[in-house]
């Protein structure tokens, strides 16, 4: 079983946001995980051109490291996404990664991985960016188990309770990986999301060709 976990801050080995991605990963290696992590602000990744390439032929235009770290994350069974707090948001680094995947929202590639989210901010604004990486893995098709968040002004204790449990909540996404956890809600929403999407996906059938077919392979569209 695979996890890897993504680091985004652009402080390298100095970033807060990496000592709890740190944690997650060791806490998934003892409970038997494979763990890898990338530092996708150390990467050359391109802005998305909106060129629709991915719909048409479910290939990305661009050719740089993106493609990289999308096939890790396609041969992972979890995902650990991390970033601080960057104006209440993640960084932009990670954001490019997120907008450079529209063929796995199209096509709900991560349909059957589990994720977890993990952030640090200077204030207490944790939970909005939390929600952002959750959000992203369900709209991928995916399951959250869920966020852990520093604020980091609140002392070493905040930092210890923190690290302590980003190492709970690494070995928990490892769990819910080998015991295939159901989240009903989250099924409810994926649900949702194949039914409207399939209007939009049938409204484009001509343009959108690889996302089509892929919808009819897997039944979501009937033909
Ligand atoms: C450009 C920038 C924007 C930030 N925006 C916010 C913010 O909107 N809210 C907040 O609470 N902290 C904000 N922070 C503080 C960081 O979230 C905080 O220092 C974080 O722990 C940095 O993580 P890192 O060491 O992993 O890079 C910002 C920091 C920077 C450099």
């Amino acid at each position: 079983m695979k996890i890897v976990g993504i680091s985004s801050s652009p402080r390298g080995k100095n970033s807060n946001t990496l000592k709890l991605l740190n944690a997650a990963l060791e806490g998934a290696a003892e409970a038997g995980a494979e763990v890898e992590s990338i530092d996708v602000a150390k990467l050359k990744i391109k802005y998305c051109t909106a060129c629709h390439s991915c719909y048409e032929k479910g290939v990305c235009n661009i050719n740089d490291d993106y493609q990289g770290v999308l096939e890790k994350l396609l041969d992972a069974d979890g995902i650990i996404w991390s970033s601080p707090n960057y104006i209440t948001n993640v960084t932009a680094q990670l954001k490019t990664v997120f907008d450079r995947s529209p063929l796995v929202i199209h096509e709900q590639l991560f349909d059957g991985k589990y994720s977890l989210s993990l952030t640090t901010a200077g204030s207490d604004e944790l939970d909005f960016v939390l929600g952002i990486m959750n959000n992203f893995m369900l709209n991928c098709g995916g399951n959250s188990i869920g966020g852990v968040g520093w604020p980091v002004a609140r002392g070493p204790e905040a930092m210890e309770a923190a690290i302590k449990k980003s190492r709970e909540m690494g070995k928990d996404l490892t769990e819910a990986i080998k015991e295939k956890r159901q989240y009903p809600e989250q099924e409810a929403l994926h649900e949702a999301f194949r039914e409207r999407f399939k209007h939009i996906i049938l409204a484009n059938k001509d343009e959108w060709k690889h996302n089509c077919d892929y919808w009819i392979e897997k039944g979501w569209i009937k033909e």
